[in-house]
């Protein structure tokens, strides 16, 4: 038995998902002989359990077959940065990474941009959850087809709904059909909160909240509350769509959250029955801002009917079209969020200490006395 004979055999593996074997990928880092025992070490890029084994499974029939009596393959992962080094206040600890959705103006599809990446992360094989925290337009139930399923309350806890491999909740599933709510200031930091604190969301990789348009309340409140890991603002091609976009990725900045990119969506139109691509909106201008925030654009969503009965029929594209132009860009921006993920938590992950409320709690911001004694209006202008 020599080193060339156990290569030779070696190149019969395939790595699983791909066309080249294990030698050619260079993942054999060392193959040790001792009459008919061999013992191989093989480095490998994914933590995923079913490679491993299959590469193992494999090598080992390979080896048996030229005459190897005992085979030991050691196979070598890397470990999932499930960890995250984040610091500061986390009222969701159990939550590893959170993706902030925004957008500048309602109805440019953040929401399904929420639902299709939170759907490619899952498929990619992370844990995930999905946050409707857009009170006013709750849309995230239909688009997951569980707009009549009623969440389970476990104590004074609830439990979030399942849909595609999922966890997803949304202040649409906890009121009844059609109800609009008004909401105060700090009716909404209150619901934001109790979104992460009183909802049992499992040990999650990440969290992806869908937030209302614009930058308020909801989005200060929800940067205060966890560390938010990166956030992406959706928008369409159009300048006054764009002019708003600004304003969101201006909010990322002040909050030191880091900026994931930007998804241009409705950019072009496919038309369902040639294939071919037309330009509506604009395409392409949203590059330049990119560039103005040091940032990148994610994806090019085009204009596509299925993206819409896919919302409208709670069946997300991502899901359910997965030879797609628009599935393939949502499955490359996820991976490009991911890396992004893992780069943050090896460097050290983000912090959201420098922008916690410096006043004590139960005591306004605008108050000039730690302790007001009376409603003697208020001498520092706001009211
Ligand atoms: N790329 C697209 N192609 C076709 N329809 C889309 C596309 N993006 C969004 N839509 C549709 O446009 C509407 C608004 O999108 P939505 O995600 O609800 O926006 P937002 O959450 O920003 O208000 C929805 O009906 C949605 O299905
Ligand atoms: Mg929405």
């Amino acid at each position: 038995m020599t080193k060339e004979i156990i290569e030779t055999a070696l190149k019969n593996v395939i790595y699983p998902g791909f066309t080249k074997d294990i030698v050619s990928f260079g993942f054999i880092k060392d193959i040790n002989i001792a009459g008919s025992v061999v013992t191989v070490t093989v480095d490998i890029t994914s933590s995923a359990d079913e490679v491993a084994s299959q590469l193992k499974a494999e090598a080992t029939e390979e080896l048996k077959k030229v005459g190897a009596t005992n085979v030991t393959i050691n196979i070598q992962a890397p470990k999932m940065p499930r960890e995250s080094s984040s610091k500061g206040k986390n009222i969701a600890p159990q939550v590893k990474n959170f993706i902030m959705v925004s957008s500048g103006k309602g109805g440019v599809g953040k929401s399904t941009t929420s639902v299709n990446l939170a759907v490619a992360l899952a498929m990619q094989g992370h844990k995930v959850g999905l946050l409707d925290a857009d009170i006013y337009g709750p849309n995230i139930p239909r688009m997951m087809g569980v707009e009549t399923v009623k969440p389970e309350v476990q104590g004074n806890k609830v439990l979030p709904i399942k849909a595609y491999g999922i966890e997803m909740m949304s202040m649409g599933s906890l009121m009844e059909e059609g109800q609009s709510l008004i909401w105060r200031g700090a009716m909404i930091m209150k619901a934001v909160e109790q979104f992460l604190r009183d909802i049992l969301w499992s040990d999650l990789d990440c969290l992806i909240i869908d937030m209302p348009p614009g930058t308020g309340d909801a989005q200060l409140t929800l940067a205060q509350s966890v560390p938010v890991t990166l956030g992406l603002t959706v928008t369409t091609p159009q300048m006054v769509s764009l002019d708003d976009s600004r304003r969101s990725l201006d909010m990322f900045k002040k909050l030191n959250i880091p900026i994931a990119g930007i998804i241009e969506n409705m950019s072009g139109f496919i038309a369902p029955d040639t294939g071919v691509e037309y330009d509506i909106f604009g395409k392409g201008t949203t590059e330049p801002m990119a560039k103005e925030f040091d940032t990148k654009i994610l994806a090019e969503i085009p204009i596509e009917p299925a993206i819409r009965t896919g919302g409208d029929n709670g069946k997300p594209v991502t899901y359910f079209a997965p030879d797609s132009e628009t599935t393939k860009r949502f499955m490359a921006a996820a991976e490009d969020i991911w890396a992004q993920i893992e780069k943050i938590n090896e460097e050290g992950g983000v912090d959201n200490q420098a922008i916690q409320p410096t006043t004590p709690p139960g005591v306004s911001a605008c108050s000039t006395t730690a302790a007001p004694q009376e409603s003697s209006g208020s001498s520092c202008g706001c009211s």
